[in-house]
């Protein structure tokens, strides 16, 4: 096979696609999300079948994501239709490409949403609002924030602009630098925290909290919101990775670096619970507080630590930066298929999305404000309000869906011949241990768990 070359260019070195991917990876996913369904799962228990969720589901799908990504090298619609042709496979597979572009738009409408909450305590933390707070205080200057659709639309109106101004110049243009710089900067301050938990917090029991498992704390949706989050947290199942992949240059080992990124993803979130579940604690909140936790939480720890206003600020402004480099991987797939398939150039096609991303994201903060209400029909949906179902549909739903049929296209409808060349490493072990993983732990583990959520079987 002669190799393809995308029209959009290429990474310019292994270091740039790792930085590109872990900027995907670490983001809200980590810091927000990871604490707060963590407290509402009842902790150990659901960290263990995450971790294990993100070791033998995440990282064999990561690898085959990034591969099936560099072979097509182009966007996951024209990639997905280009592999199934060549693998003599039938035309349906491109359904991957079209279900993950939906996917990325239902995310980027509350992922913006969530990322403004994040711009709005840059400056919330800059005022000196926070200094010597209580946990009540903290928590109405939430509340207030979340009440008001007039500054939750303009804070989603912010990212949103920032987003598309990024993804308009292409992701490959600076995205390099900034991430180099920032993201260490983000690992300091997550460690600065877990400092000051160490003294100020209860820290052996938020340690307990995270790592002592117990399993009647869990509960079969617990599971599967593990295995989602596993997804949601490494950019897997909706053609994020597999874009990445596409601007690869051949000679990097795709295992390698999808290694390096899933354990910087997973210890980024590990530091996030570190920090935060010992204030929580401490102060006696409520683990299960719900989307808002590290809104509520982490306040009080900059409220009462030297330095504290500039230490916050920073950290807001950091959580707002790792935001952004997840939310342009978000959109990519569907701006490189725009330019791919309607001839229209990048800016054009990112405003497009962002315009349609931004329309759907006044779903989301209506639901914490004038649309606050529960549904009350049975299953997973029960109790859930907008925000809640647009996140169970696309995290445990919709990604788990799209990577089961990415794993089951590269372990079983992809020639053993390509998915060799591709990941190039040889015929030995590792070999055999990605395939078998892709071919049968992978699909029968995400299979295992919607029946046993759809109550098929018992286990
Ligand atoms: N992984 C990011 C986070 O944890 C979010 C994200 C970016 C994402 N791209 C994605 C989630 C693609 C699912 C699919 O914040």
């Amino acid at each position: 096979m002669t190799e393809r070359i995308s029209i959009h260019g290429q990474w310019s070195s292994r270091l740039a696609f790792i930085l590109a991917a872990t900027g995907s990876a670490v983001g809200l996913g980590n810091i927000w999300k990871f604490p707060y369904i963590t407290g509402e799962n009842g902790g150990g228990a659901f960290v263990l079948v995450y971790l294990l969720c993100v070791l033998f589901i995440g990282i064999p799908i990561m690898m085959a994501e990034v591969l099936i990504g560099r072979r097509g090298r182009q966007s996951p619609i024209n990639t997905m239709r280009t592999l199934a042709h060549e693998e003599h496979q039938h035309g349906i597979w491109q359904l991957i490409g079209w279900a993950g572009m939906v996917a990325g738009l239902l995310i980027i409408s509350f992922y913006s949403v969530i990322a403004g909450w994040a711009v709005a305590y840059v400056f919330r933390t800059a005022s000196g609002a926070f200094t010597g707070v209580t946990a009540d205080g903290a928590a109405s200057i939430f509340a207030g924030l979340v009440s008001d659709p007039e500054r939750l639309l303009a804070w989603h109106t912010v990212f949103m602009a920032m987003t598309v101004v990024v993804v308009s110049r292409g992701v490959r243009s600076g995205l390099e630098k900034a991430v180099k710089i920032l993201m260490p900067m983000l690992f300091v301050l997550l460690l600065l925290l877990v400092g000051y938990a160490m003294n100020s917090g209860k820290f052996a029991e938020g340690l307990a909290f995270l790592f002592t498992p117990d399993f009647s704390a869990l509960t079969a949706g617990g599971v599967l919101t593990a295995m989602g989050h596993a997804f949601f947290t490494l950019s897997l199942g909706m053609g994020a990775i597999m874009v990445y992949g596409s601007y690869l240059p051949k000679n990097v080992s795709i295992a390698k670096t999808s290694v390096i990124v899933a354990i910087m993803d997973t210890l980024v979130a590990l530091l996030a619970g570190m920090a935060i579940f010992p204030l929580v604690f401490a102060n006696g909140l409520e683990p299960a507080a719900g989307p808002g936790l590290i809104f509520k939480t982490l306040p009080l720890a900059f409220g009462h630590m030297a330095g504290g206003t500039l230490f916050g600020t920073l950290f807001f402004l950091l959580l707002t930066f790792a935001a952004w480099t997840s939310a342009i991987s978000l959109i990519e797939p569907a701006v490189a298929w725009l330019v791919e398939n309607r001839g229209v150039d990048r800016a054009k096609a990112s405003t497009v999305i962002g315009v349609i991303a931004w329309l759907l994201g006044i779903v989301t903060i209506m639901s914490f404000n004038s649309w606050a209400f529960e549904f009350t029909f049975a299953g997973e949906f029960k109790g859930s309000g907008l925000f809640d179902v647009l996140d169970i549909l696309t995290a445990n739903i919709m990604l788990p869906l799209g990577g089961l049929a990415m794993a089951i296209f590269a372990g079983w409808y992809m020639s053993e011949r390509s998915t060799k060349d591709e990941l190039n490493l040889g015929d030995g072990l590792l070999y055999r241990g990605w395939r078998f993983a892709v071919r049968f732990i992978a699909p029968l583990a995400v299979i295992i768990v919607f029946l046993q959520l759809l109550g098929v079987i018992k286990v």
